[in-house]
């Protein structure tokens, strides 16, 4: 199998760079945070406390995660509900970094992680891909880009959705996220000396693909 792992904070490209990679390769592209962020809309609709490791687990066993794919597009259902844009909401972000934090969490989803990635030729982003989901791959990719790039960017997304948010609180946002992915205990945000670094903040889209597409290359 093709496995490709990208990983990077939020923000910083990883969802549409896989999307145009996996196309010009033929591969599922895996949004793994779509998962996290499934598990984090689970919490706040049932009054969950994210933060709490205790309280989630009690719960865990009733939160059914599916993935489905049609025409490459990922279909994401929380209890056969599809959820695809209800957690793309800044309450799914919020709820997704709390409860992503939490070892009982992380270990259900990296088994669905896992199982895709033995039996599928994908490109999986996420946060902790190319570290503990896929560390035996050789196609490891770390993108990155300024707090202000990212949140300028993320501001274009919620305000064509109609969310009502500003510069500053999308800013906001971004750094206690960063601070909560890079910080917390399983599965972190962190670049390895296996993965090659890209900062996107001077590149477009099809730029950051044609390089990772030649770092793939050199390495098959
Ligand atoms: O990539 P994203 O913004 O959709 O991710 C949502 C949240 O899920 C984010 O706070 C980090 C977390 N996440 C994670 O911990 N591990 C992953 N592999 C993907 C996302």
């Amino acid at each position: 199998m093709i496995n490709i792992a990208i990983d990077g904070p939020s923000g910083a490209g990883k969802g549409v760079v896989s999307d145009k990679l996996a196309k010009l390769l033929n591969l599922y592209h895996l949004d793994t945070g779509a998962i996290y962020r499934a598990i984090g809309l689970y919490c706040y609709d049932n009054g969950i406390n994210g933060f709490s490791e205790e309280e989630v687990l009690k719960v865990l066993d009733k939160i059914n995660i599916k993935i489905e794919f049609v025409n490459n597009v990922q279909y994401t259902y929380l209890n056969d509900e599809c959820v695809n844009h209800r957690i793309r909401s800044s309450i799914a972000s919020d709820y997704s970094s709390r409860s992503s934090a939490l070892k009982c969490v992380r270990d259900k989803v990296r088994e669905l992680q896992q199982d895709f990635a033995k039996n599928n030729n994908v490109v999986m982003e996420g946060r902790d891909i190319t570290t503990e989901i896929l560390p035996h791959t050789k196609y490891k990719f770390y993108l990155d880009a300024s707090p202000e790039v990212r949140a300028n960017r993320r501001l274009q997304d919620l305000l064509e959705k109609g969310e009502n948010v500003t510069f500053e609180q999308v800013l906001n946002d971004i750094n206690e996220r960063d601070y909560r992915d890079t910080h917390r205990e399983f599965g972190k945000l962190q670049l390895t000396k296996d993965a090659f670094y890209i900062n996107t903040d001077n590149y477009n889209i099809d730029e950051v693909v044609a390089i990772i597409y030649s770092k793939i290359n050199e390495r098959v």
